[in-house]
């Protein structure tokens, strides 16, 4: 027990030490890779692999353990390839790449374990030789053993000689090493292998070096596929593009698989220093794409020349000859000595489920699927559109997923004698290959399936039966557009079967649906938001009345069409089972909107009400040239709106101004008139007033005056009074 014990506080204090330095930890592989060994207790893949009873793909897909063990992970540190780039959560500490070589050297040597990716960005070559000739030379100071990994690829065996010339199948595999011979613009690739791999000959024990010649990476955002997924999931053009013949052979691995040979490469430290890194799949490139665009996309693929291929904007040159390279290889090393938890051992082709689900959830592509319901003239169809114009959607209207329905039957009947002219010819390889699904007995199928859908709208006047309906409406909902961007579906289902024949699942176990349990529906299909426009019948008639007439005459709004419509939408809305309860029961709470209170004409405020419901769309989002013209109408906007605020601000002060000065002025003149009044009232009181004083007070109080200057009395004033009073003619 003693031992045990000593022993586990030994490897703990190692694994506290097990520093790894990664270069371009914001990159794509750098962080996959990053993530993974920073949830790897140090070690671990010595010990064989327990296999999981439970399969959790999901978990295992991303290397993202539930839960991530505290002590004795690696602890990543390393480069970012973004000045602007922050810090990934999984890494203790960044450095940047603008510091010195100097102080670089300082940070990887206080690592035990460097790792130098070079596979896609070759400026990291120079890096990456530096770096181990500038640890070479301190390797008298190390403490401990460090080991030096350079990321490479498989691209430096691009040319080499058939192992047999008789037999080109034959694998290549580490053993060949020596005779591998690079493809002519990985030259720098291969020298910088073996140059870091002679570094690590004279002092093993001290520094140790590794090189992994790894596959195409591909899996979470999908590294050099993620061109190919692309276009595929949004459906823009109607095949997927494969450059060149598509024949040859794909060294890939998933990200992730990568990564845990990484992992195996640090625990082991295996006397093999060349090692090829690769899963067990032989896939053309072909192979590949097809199996993208089928369970992704269009379902086609095109083959485009090489040449074409080269104007590419989204591919580098270095992409091109990765996608191009022929080679068949085998990591024989890793089969037999590592522990490896596969994500993807046999390939993308045969995990591709797995594959794509971890692609949506890593670039967020989740469909976003509305319903919009509501009477006729309602504003449905306008609302839909700008809804699908803002998420990217797909518009699902019934009379267009009806005639679309048809159309295809129609083409699918017509090809049939189509198909049958062209095997005779010899030109019908290639296009059976790629219809192989649709041909055969499908074509009896369509035919009978048209027929019945004709004589059905013939006997009922050009409409058609709900379950004819609901099977294209289906088919509509379950394609690949609707189901990788979402849809808005537009006035449909109308009624609470149709919305149960549409969205339940067929139960097998009755049983258990008469227990009142949730009834299972269809999660792939079924909309997350309901929206119920409303409004009264008057509205609804005055709007249409108002009409211009080149819209009605498009529209099914003839008069009395529209009366008709709206009626029979009332009569289905009040019944005990309603649409809206279909959606209700579900918990999926529709959300109400009385369209005649807004006195919004042009729908914007109900719109934007709607985005904020919905939330940020979820698919690729805008594109550079969407975005800048989004701020740029925002800027214009806010320009706008300040002009107009600073305009309004202006006015109002100078209301205020001109108020005030007109105030000031009536008071002014107020004042004015007041004083002049005063002074008439005075000037009209004082005219009697001087008059009487110069009758009777003024001579005697001259006198007085006079009398006072003559005498100089001693107290004047006393004297005048006196003789004011002696002299007082009134008194005589
Ligand atoms: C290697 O580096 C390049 C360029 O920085 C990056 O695109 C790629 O994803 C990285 N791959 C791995 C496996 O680290
Ligand atoms: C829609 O409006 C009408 C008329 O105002 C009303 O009778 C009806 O109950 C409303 N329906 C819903 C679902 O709100």
């Amino acid at each position: 027990a003693m031992a045990g014990a000593v022993a586990g506080a030994a490897s703990e204090a190692a694994a506290r030490s097990c520093r790894v330095f990664l270069n371009h930890l914001d990159s794509y592989g750098g962080g996959n890779i990053g993530k993974y060994l920073s949830r790897c207790v140090v070690g671990a893949s010595l010990e064989e692999v327990v296999e999981d009873e439970e399969e959790d793909d999901e978990a295992k897909s991303a290397g993202e353990a539930s839960s991530k063990p505290k002590a004795g992970v690696y602890q990543i540190v390393g480069t970012l390839s973004q000045a602007g780039s922050t810090k990934p959560d999984f890494a203790e500490e960044t450095y940047t790449v603008s510091g010195s070589r100097k102080e670089l050297l300082s940070y990887l040597l206080e690592c035990d374990v460097i790792i130098y990716n070079i596979t896609e960005d070759a400026d990291q070559i120079e890096e990456a030789t530096w770096a181990a000739s500038a640890l070479y030379a301190e390797v008298q100071h190390f403490e401990k053993q460090k080991i030096f990994i350079l990321l490479s690829t498989v691209m430096t065996w691009a040319r080499s000689k058939p192992l047999d010339p008789d037999d080109p199948e034959i694998p290549f595999t580490e053993e060949d090493y020596r005779r591998r011979k690079t493809h002519l613009n990985f030259m720098d690739h291969i020298n910088a292998e073996k140059m870091i791999l002679k570094l690590g000959k004279t002092h093993k024990q001290k520094f140790s070096t590794y090189v992994v010649a790894s596959g195409l990476q591909y899996g979470a955002e999908e590294g050099i596929l993620h061109y190919f997924f692309k276009i595929a999931w949004l459906g823009e053009s109607p095949a997927v593009p494969v450059f060149g013949v598509g024949t040859n052979f794909l060294p890939l691995i998933h990200v992730v698989d990568l990564a845990a040979v990484i992992q195996n490469v640090v625990d082991h430290r295996p006397r093999t220093h060349y090692l090829v890194a690769v899963d067990e799949s032989i896939h053309t490139l072909q192979d590949v794409i097809k199996c993208i665009s089928k369970n992704v996309g269009p379902g086609k693929i095109q083959k485009i020349p090489k040449e074409s291929a080269f104007l590419s904007k989204e591919l580098t040159q270095m992409q091109l000859d990765m996608l191009l390279v022929n080679l068949r290889m085998e990591a024989i090393f890793l089969k037999e000595n590592f522990n490896i938890k596969w994500v993807a051992q046999m390939g993308l082709v045969e995990n591709i489920e797995t594959v794509l689900k971890e692609y949506k959830r890593h670039r967020g592509l989740l469909p976003v699927k509305i319903c919009i319901l509501g009477p006729p003239a309602v504003g449905k169809s306008t609302i839909a559109e700008e809804l699908c114009k803002h998420y990217k959607l797909h518009h699902v209207k019934i009379k267009d997923v009806i005639s679309e329905a048809i159309g295809k039957l129609e083409k699918i009947t017509a090809s049939k004698e189509v198909t049958e002219a062209e095997e005779m010819g010899e030109e019908g390889e290639e296009e059976e290959e790629e219809e192989d699904d649709e041909g055969g007995e499908n074509v009896e199928e369509a035919q009978e399936l048209l027929d019945a859908v004709k004589e059905n709208m013939e006997q009922n006047g050009g409409r058609l039966d709900d379950h004819h309906v609901i099977k294209f409406m289906k088919e509509k909902l379950k394609s690949m557009p609707c189901k990788n961007q979402g849809y808005v579906l537009d006035g449909f289902p109308k009624t609470y079967d149709q919305a149960k024949d549409l969205f339940n699942l067929e139960d097998e176990d009755e049983e258990e649906e008469t227990k009142g349990k949730m009834p299972h529906y269809d999660k792939i299909i079924i909309p997350e938001f309901v929206i119920s426009l409303n409004a009264s019948d008057e509205f609804l008639k005055t709007r249409v009345m108002n009409l211009p007439e080149t819209v009605v005459a498009g529209t099914h709004y003839t008069q009395d069409r529209f009366l008709r419509s709206l009626s029979l939408f009332r009569e289905l809305n009040t019944e005990d089972e309603t649409v809206l309860n279909y959606f209700d029961e579900l918990e999926i709470h529709p959300q109400f909107i009385d369209v005649a209170k807004l006195e919004d004409p042009e729908n914007r405020v109900l719109v934007k009400e709607m985005i904020k419901e919905i939330g940020e769309p979820r698919n690729y989002g805008l594109t550079k040239e969407e975005k800048a013209e989004l701020e740029h109408k925002k800027a214009e906007e806010r320009l706008a709106k300040e002009a107009e605020e600073q305009a309004e601000r202006d006015r109002k002060e100078a209301d205020e101004r001109a108020e005030k000065m007109a105030k000031w002025e009536e008071w002014n003149k107020h004042l004015e008139e007041v004083k002049r009044q005063e002074q008439e009232l005075l000037e009209a009181q004082s005219i009697p007033l001087r008059n009487y004083l110069m009758k009777h007070v003024m001579p005697t109080l001259m006198q007085g005056l006079n009398e006072c200057c003559k005498i100089r009395p001693d107290d004047p004033v006393d004297f005048l009074a006196e003789y004011l009073f002696k002299n007082n003619p009134e008194i005589e």
